[in-house]
């Protein structure tokens, strides 16, 4: 039987779909602040890791709330200035706006985007990610990256390159479980993606990085990581990380952030489904509201990629549909990577939840650990959406004949061939009871599948895994062969 650990940290994953028939699906972790660190410790640090924070924070998740309305009625929420904004775009239109247009604005706008301003991760955020859960998610992560460095011929210099890094979580363990592997740590440079100053910020501390001016260039700036010494860079977009070096990429949650476009079936047609402002009379207010527009088909642009996305299906999977989701900014990054690797070498590693077929209705919203509305207070919830693996895979594809493409395979796979049934195992042998409760609930979240059959706690925070949702797909270079464990 396991203790409860007096520390813990219960969230709600975003990969965790709202299922008909179990309205109160959802996932809830349970971790201990500090685990081992089973690697020799770095001049001037401990021997162990903080792995989440040390808050002794309880959010207790609502089973009942837990549940994606159909029909997007939402309460009135006050105008912030995101929602001052989105009716400002409506109404400078003349029109509605389409939800890629809106889960643009919501997550990212630069000035009060969801992203933008706050750390959203963890008990006192929105939700949980895996590389929060567990430190052997960044840890096998690493192994998969030095393996493929290996594959790559140990290239004397790589762009390590993280899309979206979060609390830049995923990349210090990696980088301190590599540490010891000597090669490989000069080979890096690091490049970090992230639209989000206050997250950049974040990434900088806990990748405890050191600032240096370097009089040689300029008085330019410098930072490097004191986790191993390797030099970090910080960019908005793909598309500043210098190109001319092999890349290995990582994206994990990434690309479940990006807009899409939401498609409805009807008799005209496929119709784009929208967002606009209504009046509340009873309440003098306009309020966001999200409409199927049955008169007015897609605009060009849009139904280029509809039209591509239906042509990479069987035509009895799109019969079959009601609604598409298509998210063209998957499509066009995806095809930038496969350019990339083609040119330069190296590879891909995408995680993310979704499916290997087309998504039909999936976008979610997330605020303090529960499920609400899309259109409730735009800016404070989470919006994601299921990944499109098929989508990914074809415009890989369609980018060069250089490239491959491997997956998706589950992550429970994909940890499992990595070596994380060893690595629990080991960490097992060194720890306290409480850090054994949480190592057992962390892993059980990682690779199982449903509610943890072991779990002997109050209900409501049995951890549930997500080791079948979340799915793994590796683009390389030829050149680099089959990637470790897509053989
Ligand atoms: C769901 S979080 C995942 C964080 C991290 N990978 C993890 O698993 O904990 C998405 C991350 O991508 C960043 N992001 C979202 N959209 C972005 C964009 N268009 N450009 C750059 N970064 C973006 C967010 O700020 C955040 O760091």
């Amino acid at each position: 039987m396991f203790r409860r650990s007096l520390s813990h940290l219960h969230g709600v994953c975003r990969g965790v779909p709202i299922l008909s028939g179990r309205p109160g699906a959802f996932f809830s972790s349970s971790s201990s602040s500090r685990i081992l660190n089973p690697y020799p410790p770095r001049e001037g640090e401990s021997d162990e890791i903080n792995r989440v924070s040390p808050s002794t924070t309880t959010i207790s998740v609502d089973r009942s709330g837990l549940y994606n309305p159909t029909d997007h009625f939402h309460k009135p929420s006050g105008d912030s200035e995101l929602v001052k904004h989105l009716k400002s775009i409506i109404k400078f239109r003349g029109g509605p706006i389409s939800v890629a247009e809106y889960m643009e604005e919501v997550l990212t706008n630069p000035h009060c985007g969801f992203y933008i301003n706050r750390d959203v991760f963890g008990a006192g955020g929105d939700f949980i990610t895996s590389p929060e859960v567990s430190q052997m998610f960044g840890e096998m992560i690493g192994v998969w990256t030095m393996c493929l460095w290996e594959q790559m011929g140990r290239p004397r210099k790589v762009n390590l390159v993280e899309l979206g890094p979060g609390r830049g979580t995923l990349m210090a363990d990696l980088l301190r479980s590599s540490s010891k592997f000597v090669e490989f740590v000069k080979s890096l440079d690091i490049h970090l993606v992230e639209c989000s100053p206050t997250l950049q910020k974040i990434q900088h501390s806990n990748l405890r990085c050191v600032d240096e001016v370097s009089y040689c260039d300029n008085a330019a700036t410098r930072t490097t990581t004191s986790l191993n010494g390797a030099p970090i860079f910080w960019h908005a977009d793909l598309e500043e990380v210098p190109s001319g070096l092999p890349s290995i990429i990582l994206a994990h949650e990434f690309y479940d952030a990006l807009p899409i476009h939401q498609f409805q079936k009807t008799s005209r047609g496929w119709c784009e489904k929208m967002v606009d402002v209504t009046e509340d009379s009873s309440a003098n207010v306009l309020l966001l509201k999200q409409v199927p527009l049955f008169l007015s088909p897609p605009p060009p642009a849009t139904s280029l990629y509809l039209r591509r996305r239906c042509q990479w299906a069987d035509e009895e999977e799109i019969a079959k549909l009601e609604q598409i989701e298509v998210c063209p900014k998957a499509l066009e990054l995806t095809h930038r990577i496969a350019k990339r690797i083609s040119v330069d070498g190296g590879g891909a590693l995408i995680i993310d939840y979704g499916k290997n077929e087309v998504i039909a209705d999936s976008l979610q919203a997330i605020q303090k650990h529960k499920f609400v509305n899309i259109l409730d207070s735009p800016g404070s919830a989470d919006l994601s959406a299921y990944v499109d693996f098929a989508a990914i895979r074809h415009s890989a594809q369609a980018a060069s004949e250089n490239i491959s493409v491997h997956g998706p395979i589950t992550q429970s796979q994909l940890l499992a061939s990595l070596g994380i049934n060893f690595r629990v195992e080991a960490l097992l042998r060194s720890c306290t009871h409480e850090q054994a409760e949480s190592l057992r609930t962390g892993y059980w979240q990682l690779v199982g599948d449903g509610e943890a059959p072991f779990w002997e706690g109050p209900e409501e925070q049995t951890p549930i895994g997500t080791g079948t949702r979340y799915l793994a797909m590796a683009i390389v270079n030829k050149k680099q062969g089959v990637p470790i464990p897509f053989e």
